[in-house]
């Protein structure tokens, strides 16, 4: 085809799209249901992890937990049945590769395929970039990024097999902005964003369009994950209000789930604002948490 025509066909493309999201606006998304599918959450021992296997033991669905702390994630599990799902435990320490492919055999073997696969356990250090010790930095790419290629190498041949499945990336705001005292975290979130729509256009590529990505970005959730966080123009989220949107957009198959939604309007003035509006902006967002900051002062 020749560049001219295949320019209109991309805006009528365009346009086509625009009045399909339009339309969609007024008809509720249709949910799939996932009471057969078998779904394994890394660091399902607190916070959002554990909100979301609540979420997804609602629907009855088999639920295979992953966390590195075992108290946590058993008292994850008892809930889980009791709001009736089948739970199995593991204890897995997910900056470990080894680790993560040995407990994934025992999954395969004695529970099955998993369908649905959340890569959520992570971790962050809250310092200046020169206070962080190489131990810090190793581990946050090890579990917020690397985990997630293990644990994609260990499930998706299955999915592959039986193009069926969903792929679920927890990354954050902080892998689309970067914040101060956060540069080793920001760094492995961005990573996560482009692990994310990378292997989304892959899988389109090979044309397995049955096994499906979605990808979490949230603004602060009070876990106790960032100690004591505060922004003055957005809220701080609770793990319930998360898991609740996070579930509703893996039942609507949706690829970037932002909460709130609104990010999307900081996201789109980062894009085009000048250099200074964008720093008076951050000023008049005031963005706090605990951090050691030492600023390259050596003592
Ligand atoms: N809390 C926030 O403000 C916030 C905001 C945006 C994104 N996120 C992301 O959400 C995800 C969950 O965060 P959270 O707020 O629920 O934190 P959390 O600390 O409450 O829970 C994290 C869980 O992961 C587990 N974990 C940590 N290291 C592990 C390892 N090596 N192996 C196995 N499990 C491990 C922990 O034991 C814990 O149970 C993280 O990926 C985080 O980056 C959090
Ligand atoms: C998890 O593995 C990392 C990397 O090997 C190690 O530094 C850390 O101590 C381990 N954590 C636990 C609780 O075993």
């Amino acid at each position: 085809m020749n560049l001219f025509l295949e320019i209109s066909v991309l805006l009528i493309t365009v346009i086509y799209s625009y009045l399909e999201a339009l339309v969609k606006l007024f008809i509720p998304a249709k949910r799939k249901s996932i009471g057969a599918e078998i779904i394994l959450i890394t660091g399902a021992g607190h916070g959002i992890g554990r909100a979301t296997a609540f979420e997804f033991a609602k629907h009855q669905s088999t639920l295979v937990l992953w966390d590195i702390n075992k108290h946590g994630v058993e008292e994850t599990a008892d809930e889980c049945r009791r709001l009736g799902s089948t739970v199995h435990t593991f204890v897995v320490n997910c900056s470990k590769r080894e680790d993560i492919y040995s407990t994934a055999e025992k999954v395969k073997k004695n529970i099955g395929d998993v369908t649905i696969l959340v890569n959520n356990a992570g971790v962050v250090s809250c310092a200046d970039l020169l206070s962080l010790q190489d131990h810090q930095v190793q581990n946050t790419f090890d579990v917020n990024i690397l985990a997630h290629f293990w644990t994609s190498k260990a499930f998706l041949p299955a999915m592959m097999r039986n193009d069926h499945g969903h792929v679920v990336t927890v990354a954050s705001t902080a892998g689309h902005i970067g914040f101060e005292y956060l540069v080793d975290y920001c760094s492995s979130k961005f990573a996560a964003v482009g692990y994310h729509k990378a292997l989304t256009a892959e899988l389109s590529a090979l044309g397995k369009y049955g096994i499906k990505t979605s990808c979490l970005c949230p603004v602060f959730v009070n876990t106790g994950f960032v100690k004591n966080p505060s922004t003055r123009l957005m809220p701080v989220l609770k793990p319930e209000t998360v898991a609740r949107k996070l579930l509703d957009g893996i039942l609507t198959n949706k690829k970037m789930i932002f909460v709130p939604s609104s990010v999307n309007i900081f996201l789109f003035l980062n894009l085009f604002l000048p250099e200074r509006a964008l720093v008076a902006l951050n000023k008049l967002q005031d963005l706090k948490f605990d951090a050691v900051v030492h600023g390259g002062k050596e003592d």
